[in-house]
């Protein structure tokens, strides 16, 4: 069986990522693999459950089953836990964080890394796979491996106007967001398990100063031009 294309894309948050390689799949025919999603499921089934943020077995027992029952659907983009749609829950604060602390753990890592090579690999066409470490760790061997960033203060004016739309009403400033973000590069760039890092081989796309359909269209042209549609 051909493998499908795997284009890995690892950046920080709010650099566009998810935005961008939605659409641009959506266009394509891809399948759009959103890792962040996974790490967010499992931050808030531990906070569901009440459990301190800490490696142990009841950790390993929500991975366990997640591992079981977690399922991606490529034409939607959307995350169930058996029959649950958790989709609509990880775009909030709540999610973010939860995510944050479970991605430093090695034994989150671990269980969630053949899940994201499963996920990515049933695409029927091609995947872009959205992550930190997904050139890096999870396909060191990706067909085109990208780093998307953008400038921070960029950053939060996206994050903000992301969660006033899809989140309940939140009271935030550009400065508070600007500061959570500033943490949550620091914590995924700093931890000692798969921090984020560009792939040395990755192509470097800084958004700062593109519009959403901008970047789509340079998007296409990057994969057009390394011949990949
Ligand atoms: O992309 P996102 O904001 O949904 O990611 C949520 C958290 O999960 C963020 O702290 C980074 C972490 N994460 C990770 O460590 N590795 C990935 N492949 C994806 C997300």
């Amino acid at each position: 069986m051909t493998r499908p294309k795997i284009v890995a894309v690892d950046g920080p948050a709010g650099s566009g990522k998810s935005s961008i390689c939605a659409t641009v799949c959506k266009d394509l025919g891809w399948s759009y693999v959103n890792t962040g999603a996974l790490y967010r499921a499992v931050g808030l089934l531990c906070l569901d459950r009440g459990l301190s943020l800490v490696e142990g077995p009841e950790i390993k027992k929500i991975l366990e089953e997640f591992s079981e029952s977690a399922r991606w659907e490529h034409e939607t983009a959307r995350l169930f836990v058996g029959v649950d749609d958790v989709t609509p829950r990880l775009n909030s604060v709540e999610a973010g964080n939860g995510a944050s602390a479970v991605a430093k753990m090695p034994m989150v890592r671990d269980a969630l890394l053949p899940i994201q090579r499963k996920l990515s690999l049933s695409a029927p066409k091609g995947a872009m796979v959205d992550g930190r470490d997904i050139g890096t760790v999870i396909f060191p061997d990706a067909d085109l491996k990208i780093f998307m960033t953008a400038s921070l203060e960029q950053r939060a004016a996206r994050r903000l106007k992301q969660l006033e739309k899809t989140g309940p009403k939140v009271d935030l400033s550009h400065d508070d967001v600007m500061k959570a973000i500033a943490l949550r590069d620091d914590q995924d760039s700093q931890r000692d398990s798969a921090p984020m890092r560009r792939a040395e081989d990755a192509v470097l796309f800084d958004t700062s100063d593109m519009d959403v359909a901008q970047a789509i269209a340079n998007l296409k042209e990057l994969l057009r031009s390394k011949g990949l549609v």
